[in-house]
């Protein structure tokens, strides 16, 4: 090839060698190579099998760690021990193993690759003149060319094992990113134990209890935390939810609530300093669907209140209850504005009216707040009269309201 030509037919390229489409692909590219030099001229060159070894180890290493990370994340103990419970020792490393693994994992195969550039791509300066418009036939083929010609220079496909290790690290660096999404694929209908939380489905929360004959009072959070006695924590005699009477809230207050069994009461008359009650709490404030608010209509609100068809009787007196999981996407809709009656989502600013058995009146949510029917034992105290009678928070598939 003598002279650079911009045109070229097709006879003219298919006698052309690789090489010499390489080299006018750079030349067509306004590339001038300014400077080129292969790192080991010599065939067996000892430095050369030397830094192959060195950039072996760092992939070895990389693959290693990338095993450890899976066989953590598998079958490390990660479920969560609470304080001076056995096995808590082993459960703090989780996360720490998961990063250190991952990270270096991830640092291990970055370095095979630096190292590998370094020590057998050819040194080389090139500087292009750039240019715009559609490429030509001839740009193309000549592309395919040099990345053909990239491949030979990068002297990988005469070195196997490293090209494998390369690739199995690189393998291994990815699972370390996309194996941690498995935490998050869930089967929607695989039930569990029915209990203070639901049975696990999204149409059951601890309220559903009540269709299995327990009474549930609204009990509220107080926020108490486990006690040191003499260096060692307990929660012996601590109650985290205590029940509710109407007189506890003032017309136009709101209060959350969260279900409580009367195996899980300690508090008034049936208060046990030495009852231990604080985890079935827990698990009633951490059940997702769980949280009601409770709201006390000033008593001129309330008499305007217009109630749901089928739902005339769910509240009690100026007392309603709504779950708080707003029907748009799920998130507590905490704000009540006792001027208005309005309930506010700070999301995404959806707002329902109390007054109007929780129905939508601005904003993304489509559906009212499910309304939990309630009423007051002979002791005085808050109960549910029922479970909700729809599922609560956003549209799912399994919802027909
Ligand atoms: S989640 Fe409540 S408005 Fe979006």
């Amino acid at each position: 090839m003598s002279e650079l030509k911009n045109k070229y037919t097709d006879a003219e390229l298919a006698q052309m060698s690789e090489e010499d489409l390489a080299r006018l692909g750079t030349e067509l590219d306004g590339v001038t190579v300014a400077y080129r030099k292969e790192r080991f001229p010599i065939e067996n060159d000892p430095a050369e099998k030397r830094a192959s070894r060195r950039v072996a180890t760092y992939l070895i290493l990389s693959i290693v760690l990338g095993l450890a990370f899976v066989a953590i994340y598998l079958f490390w103990p990660w479920e969560y021990k609470h304080m001076d419970e056995e096995g808590l020792w082993w459960y703090t490393f989780y996360t720490p193993l998961l990063g250190i693994t991952s990270g270096l994992s991830i640092t291990l195969l970055g370095m095979g690759v630096a190292a590998y550039t370094k020590s057998f791509i050819p040194e080389e300066i090139s500087v292009q003149t750039r240019h715009d418009g559609p490429s030509d036939e001839v740009d193309r083929r000549t592309l395919v060319a040099l990345l053909n010609d990239s491949w030979k220079t990068s002297t990988l496909g005469r070195r196997p094992v490293i090209a494998g290790l390369a690739a199995g690290g690189a393998a291994l660096a990815g699972l370390a990113i996309i194996l941690p999404m498995g935490g998050i694929v869930k089967n929607p209908w695989k039930r569990g134990a029915m209990g203070i939380a639901g049975d696990g489905t999204l149409w059951t929360t601890g309220w559903t209890l009540h269709e299995q004959g327990e009474k549930l009072y609204l009990a509220r959070d107080t926020g108490a935390v486990a006690e040191n006695h003499d260096g060692h924590w307990s929660t012996q005699g601590i109650s985290r939810l205590v029940r509710v009477r109407p007189e506890d809230l003032d017309a136009g207050a709101m209060e959350t609530v969260f279900p409580m069994t009367e195996s899980m009461v300690n508090d008034g008359d049936k208060y046990d300093a030495k009852a231990d009650v604080y985890e079935e709490h827990m698990h009633s404030i951490h059940g997702s669907r769980n949280a009601v608010m409770l709201i006390r209509l000033r008593h001129e609100d309330a008499l305007r209140a217009v109630q749901r068809a089928g739902q005339e009787d769910f509240h009690y007196g100026d007392y309603i209850a709504f779950s708080k999981i707003c029907t748009h996407i799920g998130c507590p809709t905490s704000l009540y504005e006792q001027q208005t009656n309005r309930i506010l989502c700070p999301c995404h600013q959806s707002q329902f009216d109390a007054l109007q058995y929780g129905k939508p009146v601005f904003g993304p949510a489509a559906r009212a707040l499910p309304e939990l029917p309630i009423t007051v034992d002979e002791e005085g105290y808050l109960i549910a009269k029922g479970n909700f009678i729809e599922p609560v928070g956003p549209a799912f598939w399994e919802r027909r309201s």
